[in-house]
Formats: structure tokens, sequence, C-alpha cells
């Protein structure tokens, strides 16, 4: 098994495990130390089964329901990210955003598998909240560690939702939910189980202000900061190929699906999980 890591900061690639075949100790444990050291890993060639899919989540944590976005009722945890040809709306995931970071408990991270993929777009960026934490201001760390965020789910809730026709998969996915307006408080900044490090936890799609500054009070510094969190230093972006799997960390990372692959499908089969499988680690929500 042999790590190659896909920019200077974060990310790798992972070659010589073939995860159509049963998952050893080894393999797990050197898949669970790849994630917490590189965030976001991947691994290509994997034409993995559902139960397969099951299999190597479960090396992570265990299988989450997303309650926005829930699989059939025969495994909820599995959800299919779709887009067709012909749709022309926005896609599941644009934003920068980490997984619903909205709710008591946020997943702690997903196994995203890609069944179909366009030619060309469609791709994932990444951006890793370890390396803005590592290279912000002194003075901004200052006002952040030790801080609570509100986070509220503007896009499943009420009071934020967007309009109609820019919304992705409405068919599957719950929206119109007042308790997504509710705000969850969940720290500025996390800290690593195993390495240790620490990160950024907010993103533009959920954190609405700091504790005790107010929602107006709150934006620019919150502006500076997402910028400062999705520098092209502090991300990567992943083109990807049919039956490839990436695994990323969703409190130290967050995300942004490209939609520039109009005219062509594209699906995906995701499942997300709580941490179990390192030294379990959330978000305390307050
Ligand atoms: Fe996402």
């Amino acid at each position: 098994m042999q790590t190659h890591p896909i920019t200077g900061l974060f990310g790798a690639e992972i070659t010589g495990v073939d995860l159509a075949a049963p998952i050893t100790d080894e393999v797990a444990s050197f898949l669970r130390q790849a994630l917490a050291d590189h965030l976001v890993i991947v691994l290509k060639n994997q034409a993995i089964s559902e139960d397969q899919h099951y299999a190597l989540t479960r090396v992570f944590g265990r299988p989450a329901v997303n309650p926005y976005a829930p699989g059939p009722e025969a495994h909820p945890e599995m959800t299919y990210i779709v887009k067709e040809a012909h749709e022309r709306t926005g896609v599941f995931g644009g934003g920068w955003h980490t997984d619903l970071s909205f709710l008591d408990q946020p997943p702690g991270g997903s196994v995203l598998c890609s069944l179909e993929v366009p030619p060309y777009g469609g791709d994932t960026m990444y951006c890793s909240q370890q390396a803005a934490w590592d290279s912000l201001a002194p003075a901004l760390k200052d006002l952040l560690d030790g801080r609570r965020v509100a986070h509220v789910g503007k896009p499943y809730g009420i009071k934020w939702a967007p309009p109609l026709e820019e919304q992705a998969m409405k068919g599957s996915t719950k929206r119109g939910d007042p308790d997504a307006d509710r705000e969850r408080m969940h720290p500025a900044v996390l800290t690593h189980p195993v390495t240790g490090r620490k990160g950024l936890y907010i993103n533009p799609t959920y954190a609405l202000r700091l504790d005790g500054l107010s929602e107006e009070m709150s934006r620019p510094i919150l502006q500076e900061l997402f910028a400062h969190c999705t520098l092209p230093e502090h991300s990567l972006r992943i083109r990807w190929e049919k039956d490839m799997i990436v695994v990323w960390d969703n409190y130290a990372t967050q995300h942004y699906a490209i939609n520039d692959y109009h005219g062509h499908r594209r699906e995906m089969r995701r499942i997300a999980f709580w941490n179990e499988g390192l030294p379990a680690w959330a978000p305390e929500a307050a």
C-alpha cells in the first residue's frame, strides 16, 4: 500500500489496495491513518458493490443517514447523487460547505463512489481547514480559538430557502423544515484527535454568526475567513474517473461540487459516517 500526495498540504491517492476484496485489519488501519493524515483520500479503479461500499464506510465509522436526503427505505444511509443530462438546475453540493454542519451531530466524513461520470467537468474541489488555520493571522486565531459559531441549515429551512429553480435533487431532498433554521452552536476551531492539528470549522453555506456577535457584525469577519479557507493554496481539485472512490474528513475540510457538465449524466453513490474507527471526535453541540 502506497500513499501519493496530491498537493503540498493535503490530499493523497492510495494505491495497492483492492476494495473488492475483504478489508483486512491492516488495510483498515492504513486507510484510517491515511485519512487522518491527508484529510481527502482517493482510490482509483475500484468497482465496488453496495455491500462493499458499506464495508468500506465501516472502516471509518458508523453509516449515517442524511435526514435531508435519505436513501431508499431498504438502505437509507446510501444516497445516490444523480444529475441527468437534460437537467439544467444547480448541482447537489454546489457552493463551499461541510456536510450538514447545522446538525447537532454532523457526519464525520463521507465515502463517495463514481458510477457514471461526464467526459469532462463535474470535478469536486476540497479545501483544508487545517491549512487555513495554520496560515491564519494570529489576531484572528485569538478571536476564534475557544469561540463558538452558530450554524443554520439555510437550504433546507424556510427563512433562507433558495428559489425553487436553484434547488438540485428536488424530488429526493427534504426542504422547508423550520427546524433547519434553528441555530446550532459548534466550536470555531476543532482539534483532530489523532494528529493534534487544529482546523477551522466554519463554512459559507451554514455558518451564520460568531457567538457573542450579531449576524451583521459577524458577516465581514466570516466573509474574510471563508475567502481565506478557500484560497487556491488551501485547495485541491479532484477530476473524477469512473469507479473512483474519494473519502473525506468532513470536520477538517470543505468541498464544492462544480456544475459544468450540462448535457452529460453523472451518478455518484455516497455513504456518510459518524466517526468511530478513530478516537471518536465531533464538534460538540451546545
Ligand atoms: Fe457535500
